[in-house]
């Protein structure tokens, strides 16, 4: 039997990078897999995949930010699939400017907080809730290396992300001994569009692409696929026994 057969694996960000790396592995471990992302064209990509290779997903166009469609998204979940049993929250905005704090702009700060923190805080909300009627679930939140040490030049990032933190223990507790686990991921860099294409635009920029390789002990970034492995890991029951927990995936970097 598959580890997934028969869980209902909820997934957002799942049309891109780590989300859609996570989406497609639940998918070929036998879960059923609810694409979420605000670009739905894209999580309909990545269902279009997962329908080729034999599995079971639906798209849904969803921004975390907005309460009533992470509400709806559950809804609609529980409406196809019947139950909730495993969430890796992996949307998540990086911000498009490099500036201390002195001279950022408010609006991304605000951007940056609606999304990355909030967002998060909705996804909880409604999945615990769902999870409380089922007997428990796994989440695996994506959180980052700048949720435990500061990320100069991206104050609401690294302000965000250790929000999540804040957030991912504080549910841990409440639910410990409800059969629901919650955790975080802590990745540095990983080889995706957000890194490659967005703020710090390293496909373009030689020495800062070389500079992000070499901040880890392994000199390399890391894959999607090796984030999406520990997502699976943490939303499984080989975990069994960790929650609150913030799992480093950094090539040794934060040692
Ligand atoms: N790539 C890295 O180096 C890195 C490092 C540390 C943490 N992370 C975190 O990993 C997560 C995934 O990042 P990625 O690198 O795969 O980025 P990515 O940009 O490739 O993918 C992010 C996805 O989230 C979606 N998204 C953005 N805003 C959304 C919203 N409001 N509602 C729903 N979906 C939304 C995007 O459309 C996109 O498909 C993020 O939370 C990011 O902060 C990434």
């Amino acid at each position: 039997m598959k580890r997934f057969e028969n869980k209902v694996c909820y997934v957002t960000g799942a049309g891109s990078g780590i989300g859609k790396a996570t989406a497609l592995s639940f998918a070929k471990e036998g879960g059923k897999v609810v694409c979420c992302d605000i670009n739905k064209q894209n999580a309909e990509e990545t269902v279009s995949e997962i329908l080729k290779s034999n599995g079971i997903a639906i798209a849904l166009g969803v921004n975390i930010a907005s309460k009533e469609e992470v509400e709806n998204s559950i809804i609609k979940t529980v409406e196809v699939f019947g139950r909730l049993d495993c969430a890796a929250n992996c949307a998540g905005i990086a911000g498009p400017v490099s500036l201390k704090i002195h001279e950022y702009p408010e609006e991304y700060w605000k951007q940056q907080i609606a999304v990355n923190l909030t967002g998060n805080w909705y996804l909880l909300k409604y999945q615990i809730a769902q999870m409380l009627k089922n007997g428990g679930g796994y989440i695996a939140i994506l959180s980052s290396a700048a949720g435990l040490i500061g990320q100069p030049e991206n104050s609401p990032y690294a302000a965000s992300k250790h929000g999540i933190e804040g957030m991912m223990k504080t549910a841990a507790i409440e639910y410990a001994t409800q059969n629901i686990r919650v955790n975080s991921i802590c990745p540095t860099a990983i080889e995706t569009p957000m890194i490659m294409q967005g703020r710090r635009k390293l496909a373009e920029n030689e020495e800062a692409k070389q500079q992000a390789i070499n901040f880890q002990r392994m000199k390399r970034m890391g894959t999607p696929q090796e984030v999406a492995d520990v997502a699976l890991w943490l939303c499984s029951d080989q975990s069994s026994f960790i929650t609150g927990s913030s799992i480093k995936a950094d090539g040794g970097a934060l040692c």
